[in-house]
């Protein structure tokens, strides 16, 4: 297994899920671990992950001494290099200028790292060219003495540093974002070829693991589980019902707030076919009451968040002798409220899904996927036999259409949302646009606008389509629809529905504009 240590980069999650990608188990952790928390995890190699700090200030964050002592591979990329670089005696210049972007990088050494990796061929040199990605300011200006500069690019004479002996290597570039077109090939070589890393982490194997460790948490005891249908939470319920069977049981609550026929889609999958304990509570009407004449979006969240905590509580305490609540907790869920707790990394998304459980209930928690990337929860749900479509749906708000019927939330809002919703989505699956898009959704707008049915002028209400594009869902780009695509879907919408005489394309990119309206 690797270890990552984090310096606060954005782009840290993504080297954990690249090496996990290659199948070999890797953890971020703080930069500030101690040896003896090295020691106890006991990893192959050690991977310094970039940073928003400048080596350059005094008080910017250092990799713990002991890394480059305990005879271990080590790959800093980005500020990893620039700390090693630093930290092993060379220097490290500042610059108030990034570079950003593509940059074509030759290799003068080829390392183990480097062995056989070429996008092109420089034709005077003759030596490999290869296409990355760059994002710094501050560059390494002197390697260490010991070290041999292994890549350049005009801008940036030392794009990458080895010394072999010790197997510690440095890119400037960043090999885990697909930019680099020969990003995973150098992670490879590193994590296999120079760390000598099993490839142990497989669905199969990772499923095997959490029953053995559910069932040896659990007992003979009973579980119960909030199903909402999204990816996570069926993926911890087809999972727990593989390891204790029986002893689960799901509670599905309806909040009226719902997609169209989410909730049947549910029962179907989990009760009816996978013989599944589903408890199904339809508390439409609770929570359109409780919605009443409520208009700020902050207050419909937390009453949608409570309502759903009350209805859950009240379901759970019919059951006799549950002592666990299992939750879909996941790994960035984990890494994100460390980072904050740490204050270090700079944390852009504050994460709101349904947090609270009730702390009455005093149940211990049980997170199968808590040491996982969302790419891995879904391939063990298709492991797991879950359906492709349920496995690599769109996320969905914990709000649900709560947070899309702009303003006062009423039944009937909810119902033509639902229609024109499910039509959207209807089209983009048939034109093939569906999985090209990672969230598409349509808002309802409570306002009047003009349409002449006949020869008469009727106001009617306005549908809003958004669709985006986004890997972290912390950026995103409007999706480039095709015009025949979205006129098919204004067509249907205006149409088919009572009541909407408009439909509009969000062409808004995040940010500044959110993903969801509210
Ligand atoms: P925004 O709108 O902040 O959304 O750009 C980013 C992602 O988070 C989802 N989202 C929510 N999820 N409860 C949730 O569980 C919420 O209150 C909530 N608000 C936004 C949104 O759908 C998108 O995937």
């Amino acid at each position: 297994k690797i270890l990552i240590l984090d310096f606060g980069s954005q782009y840290t999650q993504l080297i954990a899920r690249r090496v996990r990608e290659i199948g070999v188990y890797s953890e971020v952790r703080a930069f500030d671990i101690t040896e003896a928390e090295i020691r106890e995890y006991n990893p192959n190699g050690i991977i310094l992950a970039g940073g928003p700090e400048s080596v350059t200030e005094l008080d910017s964050p250092r990799a713990p001494q002991c890394v480059f002592e305990m005879g271990l591979p080590v790959l800093g990329i980005c500020y990893g290099m620039q700390t090693m670089a630093e930290q092993l005696g060379g220097a490290v210049e500042g610059s108030k200028k990034r570079e950003f972007g593509y940059a074509q990088v030759r290799i003068d050494a080829e390392t183990a790292l480097f062995k056989d990796i070429k996008d092109h061929v420089d034709h005077v040199t003759d030596k490999a060219l290869l296409d990355v990605w760059m994002s710094h300011g501050d560059k390494v200006a002197q390697v260490p003495d010991t070290f041999i500069v292994t890549a350049s690019t005009p801008s940036c004479p030392i794009a990458a540093m080895a010394w072999e002996e010790k197997r510690f290597y440095g890119v400037q570039f960043h090999p885990e974002v697909t930019h680099t077109l020969q990003g995973q090939r150098i992670l490879e070589h590193f994590v296999l070829g120079i760390c000598q890393a099993e490839r142990l982490w497989t669905p199969a194997q990772i499923i095997e693991d959490q029953i053995a460790r559910v069932r040896d948490q659990v007992g003979d005891r009973h579980v119960l589980l909030g199903l909402s249908g999204g990816v996570d939470s069926s993926v911890v319920a087809a999972l727990l019902h593989k390891a204790i069977g029986d002893q689960l049981t799901c509670v599905f609550v309806d909040n009226g707030l719902l997609r169209k026929d989410e909730g049947e889609q549910v029962m179907e999958t989990f009760a009816r076919h996978m013989g599944v304990k589903v408890i199904r509570v339809d508390a439409e009407e609770l929570f359109l009451s409780k919605l009443e004449g409520v208009n700020d979006p902050e207050a419909k969240r937390k009453i949608i968040g409570n309502t759903f905590i009350d209805v859950f509580d009240d379901e759970a305490s019919k059951i006799e002798g549950v002592e666990f609540l299992a939750q879909g907790t996941i790994y960035p869920d984990v890494i994100e409220s460390a980072a904050s707790k740490t204050g270090k990394a700079h944390v852009i998304k504050s994460h709101h899904n349904v947090g609270g459980l009730p702390e009455t209930m005093k149940l211990k928690l049980v997170e199968p996927l808590r040491e996982l990337f969302k790419d891995e929860v879904r391939r063990l749900g298709l492991e797991l036999g879950l359906p492709y479509d349920m496995v690599y749906r769109h996320p969905f708000p914990g709000p649900g259409l709560g947070v899309r019927i702009l303003g006062e939330v009423k039944k009937e809002y909810a119902d033509i949302l639902r229609e024109a919703d499910a039509i959207f989505i209807e089209e983009l699956h048939n034109a093939d646009w569906y999985h090209k898009t990672s969230q598409a959704f349509a808002v309802f707008l409570p306002v009047k606008s003009v349409g002449v049915v006949g020869d008469g002028r009727r106001y009617e209400w306005v549908i809003a389509l958004r669709a985006v594009e986004t890997i972290d869902f912390m950026t995103a780009r409007w999706a480039h629809l095709p015009y025949e695509l979205l006129e098919k879907v204004s067509n249907r919408i205006i149409n088919e529905l009572e009541g909407v005489s408009r439909v509009t394309y969000d062409v808004s990119s995040k940010p500044p504009a959110t993903i969801e309206w509210e």
